[in-house]
């Protein structure tokens, strides 16, 4: 029996990436959606991927409680997909985002008596020198003190058809003359497929189990690869080649620092710190076996999405175009 279906679920950060697989997921459960976000228009496309009135946008002043409150009111499940990659201005900064705004709706779930909470951190979040890990342990801390029914899942680094970590380096050995491996490019990652996330974030909102709630799950995917193996991937799947050059975190600062000028920076120096940790799996933590999950390899889902990437146009799929002997009909 479906025990989601029917019910209301609120989804913080909804418009984003990963907000947006869950949304589906959940669309696909028969539940019903509010997309949070501070532009409602961006819901829009989202609406299509459930019934009538199933998936509804609805703005919200984060600075406000109250208008937090009203969002989550009414609601039986809440996930928070909000989170930054990088500090701008006085209003996007880790601190706010990572950590004020999730205690904010923690705290809330518990006071509106909200039967499941998931929280995104991240994998490889530590106590280091990077302020955005920093900012997301302290925000799972601040998220389980307030609401210690709350399900906590670290995913990797996130691929998908619309990432922006394969698309975003294949975008740049297809125009770069040279590419930077930080500190040798031995930073180890373990990249997760937006998919499997979305489903188990799904899994631990289920209303039938309680076995994922107060836990902390770290999701990776099947392989993990330093930035060596990430190059060479794209490489041989857009048939680009590709001159890896090794960078030293300090030149990588400079760099950084430089880029930090731009609206929306490629790197960062805090980036810079967090390549200094590898972000993968730890042994004998909580994973993706905990929901019967398996999770996709890269090798089976990128290659797809990086043939626009390819030097002489996309590849001819032979066997898939109807007519004689292989020829276009
Ligand atoms: N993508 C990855 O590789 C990865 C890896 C590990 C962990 N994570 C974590 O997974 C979660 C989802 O990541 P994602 O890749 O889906 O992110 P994303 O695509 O960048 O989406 C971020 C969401 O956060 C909201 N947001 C951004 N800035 C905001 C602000 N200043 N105030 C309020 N809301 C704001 C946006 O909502 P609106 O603009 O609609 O308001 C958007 O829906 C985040 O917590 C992230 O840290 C991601």
């Amino acid at each position: 029996m479906n025990e989601m279906a029917g019910k209301i679920a609120t989804v913080f950060g909804g418009t984003g990436f990963l907000g947006r697989q869950v949304v589906k997921e959940l669309a696909a459960r028969g539940v019903r959606v509010k997309v949070v976000t501070r532009v409602p228009e961006r819901v829009y496309k989202l609406k299509t991927s459930g019934d009538v009135g199933q998936i509804v946008p609805f703005a919200c002043d984060y600075s406000s409680e109250v208008s937090v409150e009203k969002v989550i009111q009414g609601s039986d499940l809440v996930v928070n997909c909000i989170g930054i990659l990088y500090e701008k201005g006085k209003k996007q900064t880790f601190q706010r985002l990572h950590v004020e705004l999730p205690a904010m709706i923690a705290k809330l779930c518990t006071e509106e008596g909200i039967s499941r909470f998931v929280h995104i951190s991240a994998l490889g979040c530590n106590a280091g020198i990077s302020r955005y890990s920093r900012s997301k342990l302290e925000g799972e801390n601040v998220v389980m003190s307030h609401c210690p029914k709350a399900t906590i899942i670290r995913p990797g680094v996130i691929f998908g058809r619309e990432d922006n970590f394969f698309n975003l380096f294949a975008g740049m050995i297809r125009s770069a003359p040279f590419m930077p491996l930080i500190g040798g490019g031995k930073t180890k990652l373990q990249p997760v497929y937006v998919g499997d996330v979305a489903k188990a974030v799904v899994k631990a909102l289920d209303l039938a189990t309680d076995k994922y709630i107060g836990n902390t799950y770290q999701l990776g995917g099947s392989e993990v690869m330093d930035f060596k193996d990430i190059y060479a991937f794209i490489s041989r799947h857009t048939g680009r080649e590709c001159r890896p050059v090794t960078l030293p975190f300090k030149i990588a600062k400079y760099l950084a620092w430089s880029m930090e000028f731009s609206p929306r920076p490629l790197l960062t120096r805090d980036q810079v710190n967090s390549l200094k940790t590898d972000s993968i799996v730890s042994e004998g933590g909580m994973d993706f076996r905990c929901f019967d999950i398996m999770p996709k390899s890269v090798n089976l889902v990128v290659p797809e999405y990086l043939e626009r990437f390819r030097k002489y146009g996309q590849a001819l799929k032979i066997e898939t175009i109807g007519g004689v002997n292989g020829k276009r009909t």
